[in-house]
């Protein structure tokens, strides 16, 4: 038995494949490397639902039914986003999308995927208390986003590092939120209800939880000479460093070389760079004096961090833009789940009293 499924096979894919020894990331046939930067978003949505959606046949199609289905989402939203009220960004966003009605008539993979980044910029706006802005069919995905939620045009290279970025954490073999979303849709619950259970696994920060962390964390060390004696005392207090180790990879996340050079891209980030650079070794380091059974590695939510810091995305939405890349993945898994048409249900093994034998 291998608690926590350890190295347990779940599933069939041809969606993605991670090789946790040697640090490779392969979606259907691409190596993650020749797909971020490279391909768009839509490109690699396309990619990815491949054999499995109508609208996947062209790109071009692709995108544009895509940008379609943004202003359907933001119909759909306007009326019901005050019942957001009071919660924190990404319990919003689970708020909006479990309220996608299971009778729209619009192909529901096409409209889930449409309505996280709108869903999104609504929100924020609206906490700001600024009026939402509706989509424009006619932008990218990454670039509509950044509009809607800026209420100004995005520089064309930040458009491009966000979309690198959402294609670079489309898809990541049987993660926990695919994982759920499998499941939920393994049932017959719907595309709606399997996106939205996958987001509450998301939002967990042993997940996609941990980039504001690993922000807080650069801030909290301030300084270099600061580096060494807070991430050693954090240790001694059994704390976890934020941005490193996984649970497939013994390496390095490949993702995280990927995103660096995402963020070494932009303008003006050359000394928070230096900055991370030096607290990334020194957490290495000491992980491996301290964690000497484990090899324990960057992964993707460092640099992840750090491109979405150099974008001026507030923290608070991290989780909520992780979605907004991720739901690209969980829409192509529960269309490969529903044609496989079994039912998850693994077993537990018992470990509680037994009944009294009767007297
Ligand atoms: N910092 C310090 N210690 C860590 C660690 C980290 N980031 N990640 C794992 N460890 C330690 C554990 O405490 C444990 O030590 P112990 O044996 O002395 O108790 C050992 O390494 C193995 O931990 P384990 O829980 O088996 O690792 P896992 O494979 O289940 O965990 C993560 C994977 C991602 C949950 C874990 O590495 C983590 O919590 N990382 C920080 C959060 C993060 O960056 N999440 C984003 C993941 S993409």
């Amino acid at each position: 038995m291998q608690l926590g499924l350890e190295g347990v096979v779940a599933a069939e894919t041809s969606l993605s494949h991670v090789d946790g020894e040697i640090g490779r990331l392969i979606l259907r046939g691409h190596e993650i490397e020749e797909l971020a930067g490279r391909a768009s978003f839509e490109e690699v949505l396309a990619l990815l639902w491949q054999g499995l959606a109508e609208e996947a046949r062209d790109p071009a199609v692709l995108a544009t039914a895509l940008g379609a289905a943004r202003c359907r989402a933001y119909a759909i939203a306007a009326p019901r986003i005050d019942a957001a009220e009071g919660l924190a960004p990404v319990e919003q966003l689970r708020l909006l999308l479990s309220a996608l009605p299971d009778a729209e008539t619009l192909p529901h993979h096409l409209l889930a995927v449409a309505a996280v980044p709108v869903f999104v910029a609504m929100l924020a706006r609206r906490a700001t208390g600024a009026t939402s802005i509706a989509p424009d069919p006619a932008l990218g995905h990454a670039a509509d986003f950044l509009r809607m939620l800026r209420g100004a045009p995005a520089e064309p290279a930040e458009a491009k590092a966000l979309d690198a970025y959402l294609v670079t954490i489309a898809d990541h073999g049987l993660n926990a939120s695919t994982f759920t979303a499998r499941i939920v849709a393994s049932t017959r619950a719907g595309t709606f209800s399997a996106v939205a259970a996958a987001l509450c696994a998301l939002k967990g920060p042993l997940h996609g939880g941990a980039p504001g962390p690993v922000l807080d964390m650069l801030d909290a060390i301030g300084t270099e000479a600061n580096i060494e004696p807070w991430l050693a005392g954090a240790l001694d207090e059994g704390e976890r460093l934020m941005g490193f180790g996984h649970r497939v990879y013994r390496v390095r996340d490949p993702r995280a070389e990927v995103l660096k050079k995402v963020v070494t891209g932009l303008r003006g980030r050359a000394n928070r760079i230096r900055f991370a650079e030096a607290v990334e070794a020194t957490a290495l380091r000491l992980l491996a004096e301290r964690k000497r059974g484990r090899r324990l590695d960057t992964n993707v939510e460092f640099y992840t961090a750090l491109v979405l810091e150099a974008l001026q995305l507030p923290r608070a939405l991290f989780t909520s833009i992780f979605a907004i890349g991720r739901v690209a993945g969980w829409t192509a898994h529960i269309l490969e789940q529903e044609r496989s048409g079994r039912l998850i249900r693994p077993q537990s093994v018992y470990v509680g009293p037994l009944p009294q034998a009767a007297a």
